[in-house]
């Protein structure tokens, strides 16, 4: 695709194609438009990158790995250059720090290294949607790699939301009722609880309980996305559901992308030990992704997996303190982004609203009038901003009238002029109306 084309695809196809081509939009608008303040990706501030000093970690864990297997150290560096274990080489370690950094009660067993995130889900999906009318659910609008995952399996991926008043234990019956007449099973929900993408927001401990009431109850498999949980800038985390779950329903997906770097493509599957009670459900399911990651990766690669062991090995098992200065910055870039929001819309603010997330890369802004394809494109073109409409992430076309702002990879200059060049394009689109 060349330059300027990724926007243009993502803006004009239809909605299947459309948002397979919201991934390339994300990568290339920077590219597209190179003067533009870009709130379009959510990407990690490259600013706290120590790739030369993460570098120096790999030998750590090579040392590691010699005292554990009781061999020399050139010959475990040898084992790590070659090919490796399905499951991982870090699983001890990474069930470690999930066990301290996310209080999540998990053994190395249960842990399933995966090359990202991605890689977890694009296993996952089509070993639980196995038999014609196997269907997803998600909430909407959702991370666009679930649904890409999807469309490309060709499994169909339907929304979910309580009405007004309903439990989501209770819009999980419906959905149900309403897809069985359809011939439909939804066999998978994905969900971020925790500083949601595209939303910014989190579900409280009493909607995790009742979605995962709901889901043993129909035998759903949760996938509980979680990149963001260690950026939480104030306020008590919510316990995980894969820690909420006692019947074992949760498949638990974790990543190093946003607290390491994403080039690592390090992240992992932490599988229930019991699957809707039963242990052999549950052994089934892990053996299904490991034969299948056995046809795709091979294994994720044992050189940034022992990057990630040696940092987690100096840093005793935990990243709390790396992600500390992260954390810091993206709680400043929140505080300017609502802040200049605020300042710029201080005369709109009954018909322009947004929500301050308590951490995370995103937020939400509320507009008086619909923005999608044209509105993007004039906003980056004219106005020199480029922020991503919610419809990008929606699986039903709904929340027409918001954007969705990322503030991770900026300074709060940037994040003044772009809320600024923003503000000019909605303020003449409300004077143009009024
Ligand atoms: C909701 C969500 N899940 C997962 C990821 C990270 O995926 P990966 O681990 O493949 O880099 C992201 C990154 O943008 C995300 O927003």
């Amino acid at each position: 695709m060349t330059s300027g084309s990724a926007f243009a695809a993502a803006v004009t196809a239809p909605a299947q194609s459309s948002r397979l081509s919201v991934m390339n939009f994300l990568n290339e608008a920077a590219n597209d438009y190179p003067k533009a303040i870009s709130f379009a990706s959510g990407r990690p501030a490259e600013a706290f990158f120590s790739i030369e000093r993460w570098l120096e970690a790999i030998p750590l864990f090579q040392a590691h790995a010699a005292q554990s297997a009781g061999q020399s150290v050139l010959v475990a560096g040898r084992r790590i250059a070659q090919y490796g274990r399905t499951n991982g080489c870090v699983n001890e370690l990474v069930a470690q720090q999930l066990r301290i950094d996310e209080r999540i009660d998990c053994t190395a067993d249960q842990v399933i290294i995966t090359a990202g995130c991605q890689e977890a889900l694009a296993l996952i999906v089509p070993a639980l949607c196995r038999e014609p009318g196997d269907v997803m659910l998600a909430r909407t609008p959702t991370y666009i790699g679930i649904t890409g995952v999807a469309d490309f399996a060709g499994i169909e991926i339907v929304p979910i939301e309580p009405r007004a008043g309903e439990s989501w234990h209770r819009a999980l019956h419906r959905t149900t009722q309403a897809l069985r007449r359809e011939g439909k099973t939804p066999r998978g929900f994905y969900l971020t609880p925790e500083f949601d993408n595209p939303t910014g927001t989190v579900l409280s401990e009493a909607e995790r309980r009742s979605i995962i009431a709901g889901c043993v109850e129909h035998r759903i498999v949760v996938l509980e996305d979680n990149p963001y949980g260690m950026f939480r800038f104030e306020g008590e985390p919510t316990a995980s559901m894969i820690s909420l779950d006692s019947e074992g329903c949760v498949v638990y997906l974790a990543t190093y992308s946003k607290s390491l770097c994403p080039a690592l493509r390090v992240g992992a599957a932490v599988m229930p030990r019991r699957l809707f009670g039963s242990e052999g459900e549950a052994r089934r399911l892990a053996g299904e992704l490991s034969e299948r990651k056995s046809f795709v990766t091979v294994n994720t690669s044992q050189v940034t997996q022992a990057l990630v062991g040696g940092v987690l090995l100096a840093e005793n098992g935990s990243l709390a303190r790396l992600v500390d200065a992260p954390r810091k910055h993206y709680a400043r870039n929140r505080d300017a982004m609502v802040g200049f929001l605020a300042h710029e819309f201080r005369d709109n603010s009954d018909v322009v609203t947004w929500n301050r997330p308590e951490g995370g890369f995103f937020l939400g802004v509320n507009l008086p009038f619909e923005f999608g394809q044209s509105e993007a494109v004039e906003c980056a073109r004219a106005y020199g901003v480029i922020v991503m409409p919610m419809t990008f992430f929606s699986l039903d076309g709904s929340r027409e009238n918001e954007v969705r702002l990322a503030f991770s990879n900026l300074v709060p200059d940037e994040i003044e002029s772009g809320v600024s060049r923003f503000a000019r394009y909605v303020k003449g689109r409300l004077r143009s109306v009024s």
